[in-house]
């Protein structure tokens, strides 16, 4: 790292060293790049804005029969207080805010634009770069335009002709100004779903057969359904072409996708384990392999798997409001897989926990950030940290129930606390920065 890079971020801010840097690589498309080491927190667009009322999810929120245990409602009306909560982000100590721009504010009907949404995108990233914030940008995080679903999805033979246009148009808008990006959040979630579950979920599918029937549709294409292979082998497709494209548009930034994981660890006879990686996460670490600057990690826990398949954690494991067991050293294993298959760097850019005591999430970031550190110790390229979440928000199908945030939200009042554990993530902000080769 020299010395003029360092002072560049310093004192020139994020802005200013991502504008150095873009303008002098302007004519060869490809440079090397110097960002700090990433230290942020993260969130997404229809988790946190509220009344997205043109999204797949709204829809299925208001089924009968719904799976979602609430509906999200205006969630943490961000989409109005995003300047003051970029703002007390930024005085935690923070570098860099993940969030996701939503594709169906931008594109609420089909060809149909929105220069408000775009003007208000624009706007946040802006707030971002005043505020020393590097802006990691998801262009799909989860919910889709309901106009997209009621075609059907990442089922559509068009679906992906859809979503390159959307690409294309989010990168033209407001590419100069993002920091780091993924094209999509946890495609393989489903995959990973169905491993831990029953097959069959029949809540679901009444919920999606009547989302089709109330959008006159043959199928609803939300899509942690329908048939995983068929949505994989669209979607990786799409990704290999939205990198194109993205990368062709205005702005030089690392771009790459981010994966649901478990850190799973073998129970005797590694065979099913690795069988179990190999199915859920390898075409997606391929794809990103190929083209990817990174890979992003997702990961809360670990998994078991036996010889005969999953197995339980020990008796003695404590568990999150998710349900899920507490063992913030995920972190390392996740981390080591996605390195080792995908030859990328890796930013963790979701970790966090579910729970109403922040002196556990305390103890989970503590834990947690050792993990990453022995895997950054021991040659793993890790190059950023992202925790989930930073507000409190919409946990989809679990409603507001689950507590991920950083800083507490006033359901009544929407008024925002930042918890002690949002100061101790920003006083552990490593002084680091890290070279990219784009
Ligand atoms: C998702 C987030 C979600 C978090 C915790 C990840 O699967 O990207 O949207 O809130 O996990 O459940």
């Amino acid at each position: 790292m020299s010395a003029l890079t360092r002072r560049s971020f310093l004192s020139g801010t994020a802005s200013g060293l991502l504008a150095r840097t873009s303008s002098a690589c302007a004519e060869s498309r490809s440079a090397n790049l110097t960002l700090p080491f990433l230290w942020g927190a993260a969130t997404a667009g229809y988790q946190t804005e509220g009344n997205s009322t043109n999204a797949d999810i709204w829809l299925l929120e208001r089924m009968a029969g719904t799976v979602f245990k609430e509906r999200s409602g205006r969630a943490d009306d961000f989409y109005t207080r995003y300047h003051q909560d970029i703002v007390l982000l930024a005085s935690l100590g923070l570098n860099s805010f993940r969030f996701s721009v939503e594709w169906s504010r931008i594109e609420p009907e089909p060809g149909v634009i929105s220069h408000e949404a775009i003007a208000h995108y624009r706007d946040m990233l802006r707030v971002c770069h005043e505020h020393n914030l590097i802006p990691c940008v998801t262009y799909s995080h989860f919910a889709c335009p309901l106009w997209f679903s009621a075609r059907g999805g990442w089922e559509a033979p068009d679906a992906a002709d859809h979503f390159l246009r959307y690409c294309e148009l989010a990168s033209r808008s407001f590419g100069d100004l993002i920091g780091t990006a993924a094209v999509f959040n946890e495609p393989d979630l489903h995959k990973l779903i169905l491993h831990g579950s029953p097959l069959s979920d029949r809540k679901k599918e009444i919920m999606l057969a009547q989302a089709a029937k109330s959008c006159h549709s043959p199928v609803f294409g939300y899509y942690l359904s329908g048939d995983a292979q068929c949505i994989e082998a669209a979607m990786i497709s799409a990704y290999l072409r939205a990198y194109d494209v993205i990368k062709s548009g205005p702005g030089l930034y690392p771009l790459g996708l981010t994966l649901a994981m478990t850190d799973d660890q073998a129970v005797g006879d590694p065979l099913m384990r690795d069988r179990k990686r190999t199915e859920i996460y390898d075409a997606w670490l391929h794809a990103c392999r190929e083209k990817g600057d990174f890979i992003g990690v997702q990961v809360y826990t670990r998994s078991l798997t036996g010889p005969n398949g999953t197995v339980a954690p020990p008796a003695d494991s404590r568990f999150t409001t998710m349900g899920w067991e507490f063992y913030p050293e995920c972190v390392e294993g996740a981390c080591r897989y996605a390195a080792s298959v995908s030859q990328r760097p890796v930013i963790v850019t979701e970790n966090g926990i579910a729970t109403d005591d922040d002196t556990e999430r305390q103890d989970y970031i503590r834990r947690a950030v050792e993990s990453l550190n022995r895997a950054i110790a021991d040659g793993i390229d890790i190059r950023g940290y992202y925790h989930w979440s930073f507000l409190d928000s919409f946990e989809w199908a679990s409603g507001y129930k689950p507590r991920m945030g950083l800083v507490a939200v006033n359901r009544e009042t929407e008024e925002r606390t930042a918890k002690q554990s949002a100061f101790l993530l920003g006083n552990m902000r490593p002084d680091r920065f890290v070279s990219w080769k784009l």
